[in-house]
């Protein structure tokens, strides 16, 4: 086997978190090792959910100042979020490539979040072919390989899109794939053996009793695949 180069990283979805407290929830979050934090921004339009927007994301950033703030975008119009995130503190921007795209297409989509100094991943929902973020990966840094339709946290994990996670890692062996929808504890050796290095997770995190056993359990399933 050829050593990996990728590592576990471990992005808890705050939309499950109790929202009134996100600062100390994402605090407590990063004292459990978790490398990102996952912002699920969504407008109503692109998903049949409403959540939070750059005020949150600035507070947040306001709160902790090292955090890597993930934000995932689930909105109509991407482009239109790039300068007021990058100005409240975003780390990484990920859009949607079944979302409008600015003039230019999904290049200039990427060029604009680079150009606003944001890391830039690009996602896909469950039906959309793995073959569509091929010609980017050289140019981003994450690929979200959506393991629920997005809208909602709490939703069954689709094992039938994992070898869509095994295609885009046998051709980017170095990329980080995240993958979101689902993931605990039982799902977790599906998405890993599959190729999935950064895992987001809300509901199996923020329900459990023992969150800090649930992050373990997820990053052990990660990183038994990496020293395979
Ligand atoms: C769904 C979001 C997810 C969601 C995950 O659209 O992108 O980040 O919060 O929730 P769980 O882990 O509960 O499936
Ligand atoms: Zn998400």
């Amino acid at each position: 086997m050829t050593a990996k180069t990728y590592k576990s990283i471990i992005s808890p979805s705050l939309l499950s978190c109790d929202l009134a407290n996100l600062e100390k929830d994402a605090k407590e979050m990063m004292e459990m090792g978790c490398e990102w934090l996952h912002m699920d921004i969504m407008d109503g339009h692109f998903v049949p959910n409403l959540t939070f927007g750059p005020p949150v994301i600035s507070s947040l950033r306001k709160a902790h100042k090292d955090a890597f703030i993930d934000c995932h975008l689930m909105v109509t119009e991407p482009a239109k979020w790039v300068a007021p995130l990058q100005k409240a503190g975003a780390s990484n921007f990920t859009f949607h490539i079944e979302s409008e795209m600015p003039e230019g297409g999904p290049k200039a989509m990427i060029k604009m979040v680079k150009d606003a100094g944001m890391k830039v991943g690009i996602v896909i929902k469950p039906k959309t072919p793995i073959e569509e973020v091929f010609p980017y990966v050289d140019d981003i840094d994450l690929v979200l390989i959506m393991t629920v339709e997005p809208g909602f946290s709490g939703q069954k994990f689709m094992p039938d899109v994992m070898p869509k996670v095994k295609a885009l890692r046998e051709k980017a062996p170095d990329l980080n794939i995240q993958v979101d929808g689902g993931l605990s504890p039982t799902t977790i050796d599906s998405a890993a053996e599959a190729g999935a290095n950064v895992i987001v997770a809300a509901s199996a995190i923020f329900g459990s009793d023992d969150r800090q056993g649930v992050i373990n359990s997820l990053r052990a399933g990660v990183d038994k695949q990496i020293q395979s």
